[in-house]
């Protein structure tokens, strides 16, 4: 009986995630199958986050069984996670870019000597960055590519669909949940808080609020929370508004973008220091330079991050063509990120982590960054 329980609410997950993501029928039929799903089994939409939190406690038990305790099980469990079979390789992208992000933002706060950064591990930072989106492999998979769409070898199969408000709320929060829950099941103490901080808080804004995209859990301000979380919510962003994963800011093509972007948000969406600290780390510049540029960049009308999207894309096209701004992207030192990137590989394989340089969709490498 509870097999049967079991099966039917796997059925029900997958058949209706599928069925909205797939629309196979055209937009038109999707809502109706949708609607005569959620009638066949409940009558409102929380059924449906009901529902995928039972998925996913599933998965944890699952997992839960025969773990070891530590940080070396954690990782090996975690690297099995994202490499199986290619189904996480989007996902598995944007985490080794986010650990390399969040290596590079801790070592160059550490070096300059950033309130908050004396007893930062830049190490355990690139290990909170890999994990932080883990949970997302315990959601079902048609709900994380939604959005994205699927590729195949003969072309692009589902051009992606935008999610739907109650599938949105899933992603976002189950996410989180998921990741902290299979973190937690191997051990516990300060290291593991530092990367229970990054999985957990990683979309918490700087100020808390007034942003485009929600802050979540919402109780939260970045800026009352400790550095590596706000390198984890730098890093995640930085790595999240190029192309190729999640997001698809028509206005975002390059690293150069995502990096006006950064400015443009940084004091409202991202801590201003850890966009510096990314900054001198890509760029051949101190953190003087980069910290008496930062309020240069600020909005005429003297705003300091902006939430306002008309206002936002104005400026970010108004940034974009401003010399100074140019001139600092311009400096990029690749010698010097690649130091960054081989240090942070040596270590990710030195605990178990595959190599992630040949993982690196990087967005600082691929071709719209050359653009
Ligand atoms: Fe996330
Ligand atoms: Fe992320």
């Amino acid at each position: 009986m509870l097999r049967n329980r079991e099966l039917l609410i796997k059925l029900f997950v997958y058949t209706n995630y599928l069925m909205i993501t797939t629309n196979h029928k055209g937009p038109a039929h999707a809502p109706l199958l949708q609607t005569v799903l959620f009638r066949a089994f409940s009558r409102s939409e929380p059924a449906l986050e009901g529902l995928t939190r039972r998925y996913v406690e599933r998965k944890l038990k699952e997992e839960e069984n025969g773990v070891g305790r530590g940080l070396r099980p954690l990782i090996c469990s975690a690297v099995e996670r994202l490499n199986e079979q290619k189904k996480w390789q989007y996902t598995r992208r944007h985490c080794a870019e986010v650990g390399v992000y969040s290596y590079i933002i801790a070592s160059e706060a550490k070096r300059w000597g950033v309130p908050g950064a004396e007893e930062l591990d830049p190490k355990l930072c690139l290990i909170g960055g890999i994990l932080h989106d883990i949970g997302k492999t315990f959601l079902p998979l048609a709900l994380v590519i939604k959005e994205r769409g699927v590729e195949t070898f003969f072309g692009k199969v589902f051009e992606g669909r935008q999610m739907t408000g109650v599938e949105r709320r899933i992603m976002r929060y189950e996410h989180l949940h998921a990741g902290i829950r299979y973190v937690k099941l191997f051990g516990t103490g300060q290291r593991f808080n530092v990367l229970l901080d990054m999985v957990g808080l990683h979309h918490v804004m700087y100020d808390g609020q007034h942003s485009l995209v929600p802050s979540y859990p919402s109780r939260f301000n970045g800026r009352d929370l400790p550095l590596h979380v706000r390198i984890a919510k730098t890093a995640d962003f930085l790595s999240a508004v190029c192309p190729r994963h999640y997001r698809r800011d028509q206005w975002i093509v390059s690293l150069h973008d995502a990096i006006a972007y950064a400015v443009t948000v940084a004091g409202r969406e991202l801590d201003p220091i850890c966009v510096s600290s990314f900054l001198t780390g890509v760029h051949n510049r101190t953190l003087t330079d980069v910290m008496e540029m930062l309020p240069h960049f600020k909005h005429p009308g003297g705003r300091m991050g902006i939430s306002d999207q008309d206002l936002l894309c104005r400026y970010l096209l108004e940034l974009k063509q401003d010399p100074e701004f140019l001139e600092l992207v311009k400096s990029r030192d690749q010698a010097r990120f690649w130091q960054y990137q081989k240090r942070a590989d040596v270590y990710a394989r030195s605990v178990g982590f595959p190599t992630i340089v040949g993982s690196l969709p990087l967005s600082i490498n691929n071709k719209y960054a050359q653009a």
